[in-house]
């Protein structure tokens, strides 16, 4: 079996993009900075995000059974280092945002997002997969957040 330095160097060399995942239950909004974050399947549109049992938002996600899936665009940076922090401070105030369909917050000036009913959790190793079929979902013109060789990166294309 692979070491996990060897791994975590590994993944290192696949790049992607940057999500923050928001949900919301009994009205107190939660989310976090995401890049497990993968497509299943188009019919019907259904994604999935792994997330850490030690995220605050773990058990949020799981009770609420709904989340939605929000791209990063390129100046969105200092949103993605603001959600993954672990400190107290209310990473929604003073940020511009709308409600999905399922009641979950869509940032402003993302690239798209995914609205998402929670249809399926898997248990596997430190994290859960949570598989969520896709309620709604928009795409917007712009850069995307990358991340690569842990950091943030400008992947230097665009949709326009
Ligand atoms: C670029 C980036 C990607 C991340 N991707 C994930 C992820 O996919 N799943 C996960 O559980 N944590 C991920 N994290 C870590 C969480 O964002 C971080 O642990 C966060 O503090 C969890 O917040 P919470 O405990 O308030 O839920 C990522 C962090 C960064 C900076």
């Amino acid at each position: 079996m692979a070491v996990a330095l060897e791994f975590r160097k590994a993944m290192r060399r696949y790049p992607t993009g940057v999500t923050v995942v928001t949900t919301v239950l009994n009205g107190k909004l939660k989310g976090f900075t995401a890049n497990a974050f993968a497509s299943v399947s188009a019919e019907p549109p259904t994604i999935l995000i792994c997330v850490n049992r030690t995220a605050r938002t773990h058990a949020l996600i799981s009770q609420a059974g709904r989340f939605c899936v929000n791209v990063l665009r390129l100046d969105q940076r200092p949103i993605a280092e603001r959600f993954s922090k672990k400190d107290d401070a209310d990473p929604f105030a003073s940020l511009p945002y709308t409600f999905a369909r399922t009641g979950a917050p869509v940032l402003d000036g993302v690239l798209s997002y995914f609205d998402c009913e929670l249809a399926e959790e898997h248990s596997a190793a430190t994290h859960t997969i949570f598989i969520g079929n896709v309620l709604a979902c928009e795409a917007h013109d712009g850069a995307p957040l990358g991340y690569f060789d842990a950091g943030y990166r400008d992947f230097g294309c665009s949709t326009t």
